[in-house]
């Protein structure tokens, strides 16, 4: 089995999670205003369940199921973001810690994860999507030519509550035109 790849961009390199990574990950993770955001994240988080969750990532990796920490330079691990299996598609999810947002870090390792998964598989297609108060996302995803398929419900363990959830999705075809856009170019036919 190859390693998993690391993906550079300007700021940041994304790389296999180490289980060394588990006080950083508590630390990020044990944070409301993040876990509220996400489906399955519980709240509090503690460290035994940051060393739970690395234990379980295997070493076997697919452009489909996969999982990246997102480091940068001077701090360090930042954040996560990973691709699962959900029913016929793979799905995207991310999250960075709060002292991190805002300056467009995410924006960056989105696009070079779902650029890399676009080389690495054959599919045409990832899904997403967001509660329906995550503006932020939603504009990560927007920007990067994700469409809305639908709006459904998710458990979110954070918040012990079912939640409204806008479905996206994001062609092959779209991701490109929209960062040939972002970088004023024309995309490739
Ligand atoms: C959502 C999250 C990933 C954003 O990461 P980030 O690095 O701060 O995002 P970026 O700076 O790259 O981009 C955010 C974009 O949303 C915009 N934005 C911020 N708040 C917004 C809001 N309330 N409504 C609409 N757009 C908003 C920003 O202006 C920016 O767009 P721009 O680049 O065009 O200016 C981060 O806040 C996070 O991890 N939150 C907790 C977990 C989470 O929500 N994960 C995603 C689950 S779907």
């Amino acid at each position: 089995m190859v390693g998993q790849p690391e993906i550079r961009t300007q700021r940041l390199v994304l790389r296999r999670p180490r289980l060394r990574d588990a006080p950083r990950i508590a630390s990020l993770l044990n944070n409301y205003e993040v876990t509220k955001n996400l489906a399955r994240v519980p709240y509090p988080y503690t460290m035994n369940m940051a060393l739970d969750w690395l234990l379980r990532q295997k070493r076997e990796w697919s452009p489909e199921a996969v999982t990246f920490a997102i480091c940068e330079k001077r701090a360090g691990l930042i954040g996560f973001c990973g691709t699962h299996r959900e029913g016929q598609f793979a799905e995207i999810g991310y999250w960075l810690g709060q002292p991190y947002w805002g300056q467009g870090y995410m924006s960056e390792a989105v696009r070079a994860t779902i650029a890399w998964y676009f080389a690495s598989s054959g599919s045409n297609r990832l899904i997403s999507g967001v509660f329906h108060f995550n503006g932020a996302s939603l504009a990560i995803q927007n920007k990067l030519g994700f469409v809305t398929t639908g709006i459904g419900t998710r458990i979110c363990l954070a918040q012990h509550a079912e939640i409204e959830h806008i479905e996206t999705e994001v062609t092959r075809g779209a991701f490109f035109a929209a960062i040939a856009a972002q970088d004023g170019q024309t995309p490739a036919p």
